[in-house]
């Protein structure tokens, strides 16, 4: 039997809020590598069916709803009772992860979540306008709470596989470029030596490039909404609008391209949801494929973190950065469906679970483009049946996040006062340390294939032969 290590004590409570597919793949996770109280763990989620699971852990199982009203006065008494520092777990949907986030930090507890969530009505409001429901609008709220509040207990911020781990690849990936092509630099340890770094690689951008293989045992019934994980997540970002980091290199802007008008401007918006605007893009698996550009935080967060910038504050360096999602076929054919009701969601909502699965894996990875050897994707190539094999409760998409969530745990528990952070800012190393012995193969492979391969077809096509990489060859007309 493996014997895994415990890599750090929580010494005060944990409190999980959200027991979905996330939640309950996580919990083994923190049973396996850390020493904790039992008697002070607690998960929240008004879902009382979920509580079997709990019970048979032997955690306590609190099956409320936690809203703008009450999370004060639930989490607080949870998160300190007993004394030692809390740590809180935040896996669900439908509740303000800033607002959570600033309680924690209020009361020393640390914290980690995997995307921005806000509050119920945000994704689905009709009288806000496009800008204000991008996930560039949400990462504000957190990089404002941080600006207002630097330092201080550590909350993790948007910390799954991706948000999340793909920030790690990023880096890794271009360690490993700046090895293959000799760059002579050492490596980075600054954002602004980062920065430099994917500059001089020539990195032009980055795909978060992902194709989802896993199979259903039973095929799709009509109106039903089939993902690999939380379809309330997935629906909710994909009818956001599509998102992306907006590279130095572009020359061309589609022309429903909305832009931001306070922050960073990292990042542009289309006035058309994510989940229905499609990319070219490449994994290896897949080879060429087409991928859904759907908004996450990730595409902000590392287009931000890899600007470079002159002595006067000029913008001399951004890559593009976007996910490039082709999710499990079953999901395809929900958005498909979704869509053709003119983006009603479907009533019926269904996880696929490790059991329900034939095969399959998730390649999920960054795609670094642009650069001397063209294009070069690292990631990790996990299967439905290595996760099967080496933690339960999760099919291979779950496993990717809720290891993330593990690493994000042991980090923050190693450097408790680091303030709001993300993953670009954490260290890369220790993170994947913790986290690849989940991850199946982590490999890098390199590409010949461009955007403009084999195109144009039968028909004439709008593109930029000059430049493979623009994204006018990238986005699907
Ligand atoms: N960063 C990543 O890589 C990544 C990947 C997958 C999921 N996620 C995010 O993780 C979260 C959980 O995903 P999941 O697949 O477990 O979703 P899920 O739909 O399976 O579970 C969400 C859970 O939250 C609970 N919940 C709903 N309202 C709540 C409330 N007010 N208080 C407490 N709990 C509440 C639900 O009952 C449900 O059990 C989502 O926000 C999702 O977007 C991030």
């Amino acid at each position: 039997m493996t014997t895994w290590p415990v890599h750090a004590e929580i010494a005060g409570p944990i409190v999980m809020i959200g027991f979905g597919s996330i939640g309950k793949g996580t919990l083994p996770l923190i049973e396996r590598h850390f020493r904790y109280d039992k008697s002070r763990f607690v998960i929240i989620d008004p879902d009382d069916e979920a509580r079997a699971l709990a019970d048979q852990h032997g955690v306590a199982y609190l099956p409320v709803a936690i809203t703008k009203e009450n999370y004060r006065e639930i989490l607080t008494p949870h998160l300190t009772r007993g004394g030692g520092q809390g740590f809180c777990v935040n896996v669900s949907v439908d509740t303000s992860s800033l607002a959570i986030m600033e309680l924690c930090r209020e009361i020393g507890a640390l914290y980690i979540d995997t995307v921005v969530e806000p509050w119920p009505g945000f994704y689905f409001d009709k009288s806000a306008g496009p800008a204000s429901r991008t996930n560039y609008a949400l990462r504000e709220t957190v990089v404002e709470a941080r600006r207002k509040n630097p330092g201080g207990t550590t909350a993790v911020s948007c910390c799954g596989a991706n948000p999340g781990m793909v920030s790690w690849f990023v880096k890794q990936a271009l360690v490993n470029l700046a090895r293959d092509v000799g760059d002579p630099g050492a490596e980075p340890t600054t954002r602004s030596q980062w920065a430099d770094l994917a500059r001089r690689l020539g990195v032009k951008g980055i795909h978060i490039a992902e194709r989802d293989t896993q199979r259903a045992k039973h095929p799709k019934p009509q109106r039903v909404f089939v993902n690999t994980w939380s379809v309330e997540g997935f629906v909710s970002e994909g009818m956001q609008p599509a998102e992306l980091g907006w590279g130095t290199h572009e020359k061309w802007k589609p022309a429903n391209a909305g832009e931001q008008t306070s922050g960073s401007k990292a990042a542009i918006f289309l006035n058309q949801p994510g989940a229905n605007t499609r990319v070219r893009s490449w994994t290896p698996t897949a080879q060429a494929q087409y991928g859904f550009l759907v908004t996450h935080n990730e595409s902000i967060s590392i287009a931000d973190y890899f600007s470079a910038y002159d002595a006067s504050g000029g913008l001399v360096y951004r890559p593009t950065c976007h996910y490039a999602y082709h999710p499990a076929d079953d999901a395809v054919l929900s958005l498909h469906e979704m869509f053709g009701q003119g983006g009603r969601v479907q009533e019926k909502h269904h996880i696929l679970n490790e059991d329900e699965i034939v095969d399959g894996i998730d390649e999920l990875g960054v795609l670094l483009y642009g650069h001397a050897k063209n294009a070069y994707w690292f990631g990790s190539q996990l299967s439905v049946e290595e996760t099967r094999r080496i933690a339960p409760y999760q099919n291979a998409t779950g496993l990717q996040v809720t290891s993330a969530v593990l690493a994000g745990m042991v980090w923050a528990l190693e450097n408790p006062k680091a303030g709001i952070v993300e993953a670009d800012e954490m260290d890369y190393r220790r993170c994947l340390e913790v986290q690849t012995p989940y991850l199946g193969p982590v490999v890098g492979v390199y590409t010949d294939w461009t955007p403009l391969k084999d195109r144009p077809g039968f028909f004439p096509e709008d593109i930029d032969e000059s430049d493979p990489w623009q994204f006018r060859n990238v986005l699907v007309r």
